[in-house]
């Protein structure tokens, strides 16, 4: 007798589940077969981008088996739990002693793991601005109208700023002008500013802030007033590329004395799975005290800088596997193929009759990501938002997103070449912005839809 049940349940079991929505509203009453959920759930994901081909994402898409099973391992693992987890501690640890030697750490290096370079940058600028309280009252000085200065930067400093009531004196763009530069930076600095920041990998672009110049500015600056502002490098992608494929590049980390702390994601050029970042500080003593809390229910005393308790510890177990298992030459093998391939690629895009490269990926110059914009003064018959939205016919993330200031009104196009996408799939692109690009010459659009209008997310 031909049975009525699978390894998935009974028919009368799957039926009702598969001829059903899922719960949108309502928290369900009854249980459910896992089984079938898990093959409901694992389709309904199918929807989502193919994140090989997500060319927006900063983060990396591509992850060995062994992160893969050290993932698994440290799935009940809580790494505020260092009492428990004693040896995932000592592991994170070990991590920051690796980075301070990777960023020149004078000292005795200081710094914490994070769930990415948003709250990294969040630390720092808390220590910063304590530090900053700190001098000002010594001085007997008012100490309410803090503020920050630097180019145009990520979301999270936006978000800084406004939670810890600081006047962001954000320095936009104008044609010729898309880093910081130090002379407009000088302008804006007073003894409110609790530091400057300079960005190594601009979102917006990819390059990399003069960082060496910014400082030598500010030690003038400070010669000149007698103020000291210190500089806090938000290093979110360029902390895991400059090191390794930019080793000449002047000096940006803490070889500069006036920088007193790095953010950088684990989970961009890192190479780890996501949900990781890094903050180190020069030395203790640019982490005020105030801002460290001692844990003591968790047993022995646990020191903690971090904004959340709770979190997973895979993701610095699968880091310290990434920096023993790749060493210097590994991540200069990686990242050195990702600048070749986006040299490669912005050839390719610069030879587009209306196209002009912004950053093509150079080392020297920046993360490897290549940003082209349209040549200003001729009507090109379509937008790089109408060409964003072809390629996503194709499967494609390439997103087309405005600058800041007097270039907020153009728009800009960028791919992020990232471990995994190789050769093949560079060639395989290009033939898809060429045949998109020749069908949109055929058929002018004319709406010019803004990112906003699109609804769309535009990895800023
Ligand atoms: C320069 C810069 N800083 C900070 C961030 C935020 O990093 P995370 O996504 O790790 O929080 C990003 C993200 O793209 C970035 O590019």
């Amino acid at each position: 007798m031909a049975s009525n049940s699978s390894a998935l349940g009974s028919d009368a079991e799957i039926t009702p589940l598969l001829t059903q929505p899922l719960p949108r509203d309502h928290f369900p009453d009854g249980t459910s077969n896992p089984d079938i959920i898990y093959q409901i759930l694992s389709e309904e994901l199918l929807l989502d981008g193919n994140s090989k081909q997500n060319l927006a994402t900063f983060c990396q898409t591509w992850e060995s088996q062994q992160v893969r099973n050290l993932m698994d391992l440290a799935i009940d693992k809580n790494l505020i739990d260092k009492d428990e987890y004693p040896q995932t501690a000592e592991i994170e640890e070990r991590c920051i002693n690796l980075l301070a030697d990777l960023w020149h750490s004078p000292g005795k290096p200081v710094g914490c793991s994070t769930i990415g370079s948003s709250e990294a940058s969040m630390l720092g600028g808390m220590a910063a601005k304590w530090r900053w309280k700190a001098r000002q009252k010594a001085a007997g000085k008012p100490t309410d109208r803090p503020n920050m200065v630097c180019g145009s930067v990520q979301i999270c400093w936006k978000k800084f700023a406004r939670y810890w009531d600081i006047e962001l004196r954000e320095i936009e763009m104008s044609p010729g002008n898309l880093c910081m530069a130090p002379d407009a930076m000088l302008k804006q600095v007073d003894e409110n500013t609790i530091f400057v920041v300079p960005t190594m990998g601009v979102t917006y672009h990819g390059l990399y802030e003069d960082v060496a110049g910014i400082s030598r500015a500010l030690d003038d600056f400070q010669a000149r007033t007698g103020i000291d502002i210190p500089i806090h490098v938000d290093a979110a992608s360029g902390g895991f590329l400059a090191p390794f494929t930019s080793p000449d590049h002047e000096p940006w980390d803490f070889r500069l004395e006036r920088v007193k702390s790095i953010n950088a994601s684990g989970h961009k050029f890192g190479l780890a799975p996501l949900g990781v970042g890094w903050v180190l500080w020069r030395d203790v003593a640019d982490l005020p005290e105030e801002l460290v809390f001692h844990v003591s229910y968790l047993g022995g005393d646990m020191p903690t800088f971090q904004i959340n308790f709770s979190r997973p510890a895979g993701q610095v177990i699968a880091q310290y596997f990434d920096f023993v298992r790749f060493g210097r030459a590994g991540y200069t093998a990686i990242h050195g193929s990702s600048h070749e391939i986006a040299q490669y690629c912005a050839q390719e895009i610069g030879s587009v009759d209306g196209f002009e490269i912004i950053h093509d990926g150079a080392p020297s110059k920046g993360i490897p990501t290549v940003v082209w914009t349209q040549t200003e003064g001729s009507d090109h018959g379509f937008t790089l938002y109408d060409l964003a939205d072809r390629l996503r016919m194709r499967g494609w993330q390439v997103p087309a997103y405005p600058f800041t200031g007097e270039l907020a009104h153009k728009a800009f196009q960028r791919i992020l070449v990232k471990r995994g996408f190789n050769r093949e799939m560079a060639d395989l692109l290009l033939a898809d912005i060429k045949q998109a690009i020749a069908y949109l010459r055929l058929h002018p659009q004319k709406a010019i839809p803004s990112p906003a209008q699109q609804g769309s997310y535009n990895h800023l």
